[in-house]
């Protein structure tokens, strides 16, 4: 299965969820593989934030080697899940996927953990440390059950 995770700039929360599922999905044995992109492109080629690659760190995950890298349409056909970090994100995914998206490959992604709030996952970008350490508590337990959701799928 291929999952992508999408948020605006591609160095703050989506690089933590991409670490973070690919290290569930690897320890649980599941031939998963999760990548991350940006709907804005002028984080291109960056390395994550270095408080998201802090935070990973201290809960034994290594983001360091990601790279920014901006949505594409043709993720929709490169990707089986994708998940948009809050509705500014999503919005972003249809203009740019087009004709390409496809609702039922777009979903919220605290509405794995909360279904049919609608919740958005805050951007930690602006604010202190403590917020990275949010988004990553909400990520880590949305993850598990994304993991536990899929748990058929090799
Ligand atoms: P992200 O956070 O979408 O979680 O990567 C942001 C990173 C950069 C900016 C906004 C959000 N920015 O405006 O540069």
């Amino acid at each position: 299965m291929k999952i992508l995770m999408v948020c605006l700039g591609n160095i703050c929360r989506s690089p933590i969820a991409e670490g973070v599922l690919q290290h569930k999905a690897d320890k649980a044995g599941r031939n998963w593989l999760v990548d991350s992109a940006g709907t804005f492109d002028f984080h291109a080629g960056e390395s994550p934030h270095h408080l998201s690659i802090k935070v990973a760190l201290e809960n034994g995950v290594d983001i360091r080697h990601q790279k920014a890298r901006p949505f594409k349409a043709n993720d929709f056909d490169d990707f089986d899940i994708i998940y948009a970090m809050a509705d500014d994100v999503m919005q972003g995914i249809k203009k740019i996927a087009g004709d390409k998206f496809t609702p039922k490959k777009a979903m919220l992604f605290l509405d794995e953990l909360n279904p049919g709030k609608g919740e958005d996952l805050k951007d930690p970008y602006y604010g202190p440390e403590k917020g990275f350490h949010e988004v990553y508590e909400l990520i880590n337990s949305t993850c598990d059950v994304i993991i536990e959701k899929y748990q058929s799928i090799p």
